[in-house]
């Protein structure tokens, strides 16, 4: 959309400061957004990310798949969550993505220095590759959690919640502080 058009429908004839001024406003704004598209690749942005980012995006992360655990958990032994399967499916839905997501945010670390608290053990860069694997059950039984609420199958759904959280605490033992 170019700056005559605005002018054109958005601005009457009377109002020719203001018009000037969404004009230059938005040629602005046009400007930053060419220099932002050239200079942001996906890679540069990830590489630009401080320290501390890199640590709250990685907890943030897990902190929703511990959301959607708990809900879960609470609906299983009848503690009042909604244990409708469409929402079952949903809190799976959302550990499953956790999983996918998590290891690109831990790609970069250990961060010794960073202004961040954090219980990730620094082995984990020691061999990323095996500690990333760690994700895939948790995303494996996710997923089968995913299909038992379709199917609307409580005990099933129940047993692959199980072998999720057991994915959660066989990575923390080794891999997240006490
Ligand atoms: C492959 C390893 C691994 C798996 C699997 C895993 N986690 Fe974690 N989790 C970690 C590590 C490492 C940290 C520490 C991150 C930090 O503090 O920087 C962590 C941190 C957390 C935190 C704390 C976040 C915060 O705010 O500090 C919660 C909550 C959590 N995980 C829940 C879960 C749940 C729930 C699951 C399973 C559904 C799970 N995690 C599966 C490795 C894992």
């Amino acid at each position: 959309m170019g700056p005559h058009r605005i002018e054109d429908t958005m601005i009457g004839r009377s109002l020719p400061a203001m018009r000037m001024t969404l004009i230059k406003t938005t040629l602005a704004a046009a400007t930053l957004a060419v220099a932002a598209a050239g200079t942001l690749a996906p890679a540069a942005a990830q590489g630009d990310k401080s320290p501390e980012q890199w640590i709250q995006d990685r907890q943030d992360n897990l902190a929703s798949a511990a959301a959607a655990t708990k809900s879960v958990a609470c609906a299983l032994k009848g503690e009042g969550c909604p244990r409708a399967f469409d929402y079952l499916g949903l809190q799976a839905r959302a550990i499953a993505h956790a999983a996918r997501m998590a290891p690109q945010h831990f790609q970069e670390g250990p961060f010794p220095d960073a202004e961040a608290d954090t219980t990730a053990l620094p082995k984990i860069w020691d061999d990323y590759d095996t500690f990333v694997q760690g994700f895939e059950p948790m995303e494996t039984h996710a997923r089968e959690m995913i299909q038992a609420a379709q199917n609307e199958d409580l005990q099933a759904y129940a047993a692959a919640f199980k072998k999720t959280t057991d994915a959660c605490s066989e990575c923390h033992d080794t891999y997240r502080e006490d």
